[in-house]
């Protein structure tokens, strides 16, 4: 983000993935813009960053660490010297304490889950909070003692200094998760952080970002025309209404069906994206992958060629079109993620089939939802006239279908897993449950079972109903379908389907399954 005034920012250094990102979020939700930077960050980062974004705060996030361990990941003491208020949450708070002088004891005690603190002086942070607040604990590490200039302000059962503060800096530390539902009062604190302690201004708003994203992609292409592989997710979606939108009928939106799209899903791409001011180029590819796929049955293989096959079409389709500039709808996470090169556990290749072939040249790279999270794309894609529909579907992986049906890819495998998905789906849909599950879909097992249709003996395909709740994916727990609901999915899929005798129902969370079943 550029522009005159330079955004309010709070800075959350990162100790631990999962927590520093929810703060993060937490944060923008407030209005107020936040940025994830490395534990070690100095003063010269921070003030070359304060040339783009007028830095109001750092949070120090929580992390899996002890302070305790050699080698577990401190700040640069330099940065509390700088003037700029500061937060520490968990390991952040710990750390603080440590750094101050303060006495940490190793695991003294471990508190875990709701905890009620008592709030001793309800000062900064804590401003308006009750004598008792519900709040969320993970930790081992404890605070007892703080040095001279330091002040407690709340305690619990077994933690002696749950918050503190320094009596004149603007320095402070949250033992519990502010972050997390669980903490009742946890947004209001975080407000208080940000308002009370920074003074930070709101000015972090989608309109304000579709403005200046609209004009960054113009600047950044000048009068050349982009090429974007659309995937009909959420992500390259946004991405492709903000290009047209910035440089209209130059953006040429390729849609590659591999033959493995969810029943109506190139009808439904075709139909959302005709009312935008964009060329789109749907690529029947279906009969090219399934050839390039005949006698393949394992599931890293099966990712391997569908990956290496989507970069040969793009690339016929790109040099058809002229295209420059590559656009892509890479989010925020994804960024983090790779540049601090987490999650490098290999479990899958995930190939994300609308991402960049690396060995296409292209003049530059546009990333337009770079600095945004997934609701906040959400929240753009809806106000760019996205239907709803798109704008919250579930994710649905690159390869498509191909990974969720077992063993070697036929013509009529594609059609029993395509029709029993969309019975899935609309059952689901349809059933007015309270929230949707993250992920529901069916899974054909390629296992045979013997069962009784009609009058005689049936010996068919087995399909599996899998049904998660999840956050980012990255864990999972199997979804409670209402019996009645599996009941219904369960009988028309043996209905409608011939070639079905048995259908089951996957039990399974992440770890040790994994979402999907290939
Ligand atoms: P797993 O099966 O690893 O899936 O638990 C985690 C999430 O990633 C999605 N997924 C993919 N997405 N390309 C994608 O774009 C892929 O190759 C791929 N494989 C899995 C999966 O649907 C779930 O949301």
């Amino acid at each position: 983000m550029s522009g005159k005034g330079r955004l309010d920012t709070v800075l959350v250094l990162d100790f631990g993935g999962q927590y520093c990102h929810l703060i993060g979020r937490r944060i923008r939700d407030l209005s107020v813009y936040s940025e994830i930077a490395p534990p070690e960050i100095g003063p010269a980062a921070i003030a070359e960053l304060g040339e783009k974004y007028k830095i109001r705060g750092l949070i120090l996030s929580g992390g899996p660490s002890s302070v305790h361990d050699p080698g577990s990941p401190r700040c640069d003491p330099a940065i509390l010297e700088m003037g700029i208020p500061v937060l520490g949450i968990c390991y952040g708070h710990q750390l603080l304490a440590r750094l101050a002088g303060g006495d940490v004891r190793r695991g003294a005690t471990k508190e875990y889950g709701a905890t009620r603190a008592t709030i001793v002086r309800p000062a900064g942070v804590l401003q308006g909070m009750r004598g008792r607040e519900k709040v969320w604990m993970s930790h081992a590490d404890t605070v007892y003692r703080l040095p001279e200039g330091w002040e407690m302000l709340a305690r619990t059962e077994h933690t002696p200094v749950a918050a503190f503060r320094h009596a004149d800096r603007r320095i402070y530390g949250l033992q519990w998760h502010p972050e997390v539902v669980h903490t009742e009062r946890g947004q209001r604190m975080l407000a208080n952080f940000v308002f009370r302690v920074c003074h930070a201004r709101r000015g972090w708003t989608m309109a304000r970002f579709v403005g200046e994203a609209v004009k960054g992609i113009r600047r950044q292409v000048g009068p050349g025309r982009c090429i974007i592989g659309l995937s009909g997710g959420v992500d390259s979606s946004t991405a492709a209404i903000l290009a047209s939108r910035a440089i209209g009928r130059r953006l040429v939106a390729v849609f590659v069906d591999h033959g493995f799209m969810r029943e109506g899903e190139p009808e439904f791409i075709q139909k959302t994206f005709s009312k935008f001011p964009m060329k789109l180029q749907c690529v029947n590819a279906r009969e090219r992958f399934m050839a390039r796929l005949r006698g393949v049955s394992g599931p890293e293989e099966k990712r391997r060629v569908i990956g290496e096959e989507f970069i040969r079409v793009f690339e016929e389709e790109a040099a058809k079109v002229g295209a420059e500039h590559l656009i892509q709808g890479t989010i925020y996470p994804d960024r983090i993620e790779s540049g601090l090169g987490k999650h490098s556990d290999k479990i899958k290749s995930h190939h994300n089939v609308a991402g960049l072939p690396e060995n296409m040249k292209f003049r530059s790279v546009v990333e337009p939802l770079r600095d945004l999270y997934k609701d906040e794309v959400r929240k753009v894609g809806a106000q760019l006239g996205l239907p709803r529909r798109l704008v919250w579907r579930q994710p649905f992986p690159g390869p498509g279908l191909s990974v969720r049906i077992m063993g070697e890819l036929t013509d009529e495998k594609v059609g029993i897993e395509r029709k029993a998905d969309k019975i899935v789906t609309d059952e689901l849909e349809r059933a007015r449950l309270p929230r949707l599950p993250w992920q529901y879909f069916a899974v054909l097992t390629d296992t045979r079972s013997v069962g009784v249709k009609g009058d005689s003996r049936a010996y068919g395909q087995v399909v599996a109903i899998r049904a998660v709740e999840s956050r980012e994916a990255m864990t999972a727990s199997f979804y409670r379908i209402p019996y009645d609901v599996l009941e219904r999915i369960s009988t028309r899929i043996t209905n409608e389907i011939p070639q079905v005798s048995r259908v089951v129902y996957d039990i399974t969370h992440k770890p040790p399954g994994t979402i999907e079943w290939e």
